[in-house]
């Protein structure tokens, strides 16, 4: 009995320490909904063969959306290592590895030049942190679909203001 006790106050303490870390890495874990999920790639009518990523993919409900439901190719990075295994082990059982992709790292250190849809749900201070990144590597016309927190200055495209939902599209760069 009080080797369960230890193994599952471990788990919680694991879990609470992870919630503490990936919030200093840009968000902590609190994932969006399905219903939502479908609305905001609606919003941002992704078409089959469209690439989405998802900054911070969590337990990969997102990329696993993209793809299953809207014919995406998806790219989900993760800083934490348990719910990138999660996400993993998800893609796999559900035989989408061809379409999907799971990155283990820190999203301010991947690429995102060849995104047609970014997909976020983060902090309101993370979301200002990546304003520099994406106006550098995204193409014009990039999507962004951002759950509760907006990308101040960007173009705002559309809005669900009963569901804090925030569509954006780059705009060509000043001076090409
Ligand atoms: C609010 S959750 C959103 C999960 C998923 N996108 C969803 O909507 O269900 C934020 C996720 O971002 C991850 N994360 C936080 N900072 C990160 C970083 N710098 N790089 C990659 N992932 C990060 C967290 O571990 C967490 O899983």
């Amino acid at each position: 009995m009080q080797i369960l006790i230890a193994v599952v106050f471990f788990i919680i303490m694991v879990f609470l320490m992870s919630l503490v870390w990936t919030s200093s890495k840009g968000a902590p874990w609190v994932p969006t909904s399905r219903e939502v999920i479908n609305t905001m790639l609606s919003m941002a009518e992704v078409k089959p063969g469209e690439t989405v990523y998802d900054l911070g993919c969590g337990d990969g409900r997102v990329v696993i959306a993209a793809a299953r439901r809207f014919g995406a190719r998806a790219v989900g990075i993760e800083v934490d290592i348990s719910r990138y295994i999660w996400s993993v082990c998800a893609v796999t059982v559900l035989g989408l590895w061809k379409q999907v992709k799971i990155i283990r790292g820190d999203m301010f250190s991947v690429d995102l030049g060849n995104a047609d849809v970014i997909f976020t749900f983060l902090l309101q201070e993370t979301n200002e942190r990546l304003k520099d990144k994406l106006r550098r590597e995204l193409r014009p016309g990039t999507r962004i679909i951002s759950n509760t927190f907006t990308f101040s200055g960007f173009p705002l495209v559309a809005a669900d203001d009963e569901l804090h939902l925030y569509l954006y599209r780059m705009e060509p760069r000043i001076g090409g």
